[in-house]
């Protein structure tokens, strides 16, 4: 089973208007409200790429109980801890006239001690050998930054494999304790390893270095240019699809979905990085959260064209 981790969840509520003024009262042409959150966007597109997953995390209050009858309608599999107070709601507001897209992101309700440690034992009740463990996204301001170090040691000693997409400490901490793969965007690759990178070889090699001997992939999302994969002996590159944008929030989340997908079940990394390109192509071709679809995916795997770098 692919479980996927969602600490920090959010309603993402997308205001459409004409001509945002401030100092105004404006008014919403349309309201929709998804759920968010990038553990539970892996989950959504593993549910578009036809698989299965659960997604796990902690949820509060009625936006939190809006996320779990949302996945129950998606037919997500999932198990979410209750805490304190509300999930966040994070506000879109699209302008169709100016074009513009603003962002006013709640930060999210601190957890206590004992959830946290619930949602732990949930987590590890579930995993066994085999199983994949998609750890992606913020954590609550009060959580340590060594959460997911943590899970990873947890999740390797019963042979489960861990998926990490994180930043700047959580990442950090993270690969001390060797995460199976990685799936940093280049700017969260320069901003670790403290150095600008200009050309795939240089990518390679920091990938390398920051893999020893505990991390079998590193996959490098470059935006539209499309990303890179990098194991021990093998390092690929492929271009980004040209496609035409509507909004890229998700790209990484199915990116990150579309290879834990492929990877779990035992499909090669050329195979996981052609249905990962594709499946982030896809879903920039949507508005707002929503997850590209299969048929778009199926086509577009059609057009991928892998270099290899070494
Ligand atoms: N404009 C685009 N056109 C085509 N493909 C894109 C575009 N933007 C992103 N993608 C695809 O999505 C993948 C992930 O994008 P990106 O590198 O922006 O991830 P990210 O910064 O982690 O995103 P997120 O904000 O979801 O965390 C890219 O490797 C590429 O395949
Ligand atoms: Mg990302």
């Amino acid at each position: 089973m692919i479980y996927t981790v969602t600490l920090n969840p959010a309603v993402d509520k997308t205001i459409l208007l004409s001509n945002l003024t401030v100092d105004h009262v404006n008014r919403a042409e349309t309201v929709r409200e998804d759920t968010g959150g990038k553990g539970i966007n892996v989950s959504k597109m593993i549910k578009n790429l036809k698989g299965e997953s659960m997604a796990l995390g902690l949820c509060a209050g009625k936006t939190g109980e809006f996320i779990e009858e949302q996945l129950d309608k998606m037919g997500i599999k999932h198990h979410f801890i209750k805490a304190e107070g509300q999930t966040r709601t994070n506000i879109k507001i699209v302008d169709k006239m100016q074009g513009t897209y603003t962002d006013i992101n709640e930060v999210g309700a601190g957890v206590k001690e004992e959830v946290l440690k619930e949602l732990e034992e949930l987590i590890f009740s579930y995993l066994s050998e085999g199983d994949f463990l998609v750890l992606a996204g913020s954590v609550p301001t009060n959580v340590s930054k060594a959460i997911y170090k943590k899970w990873i040691q947890r999740a390797k000693e019963v042979n489960a494999k861990v998926v990490l997409d994180a930043d700047r400490e959580l990442l950090k901490e993270g690969l001390e304790a060797g995460p199976y793969l990685i799936k940093p965007n280049i700017h969260e690759l320069e901003e670790l390893c403290g150095q600008k990178i200009d050309s795939p070889e240089m990518a390679v090699k920091l990938a390398r270095d920051l893999m020893k001997d505990n991390i079998e992939v590193i996959v490098i999302s470059r935006g539209d240019k499309g990303c890179i994969v990098v194991k021990k002996d093998e390092a690929l590159l492929i271009e980004g699809l040209k496609v035409s944008v509507k909004s890229t929030v998700g790209a990484g989340d199915s990116m990150v979905a579309a290879l834990t997908y492929a990877l779990h079940q035992k499909d090669s990394l050329k195979e996981a990085i052609t249905l990962g390109v594709a499946a982030s192509a896809a879903t920039v071709m949507q508005e707002g959260t929503i997850m590209g679809e299969w048929e778009t995916i199926k086509e577009l795997k059609q057009k991928i064209n892998i270099m290899v770098i070494e």
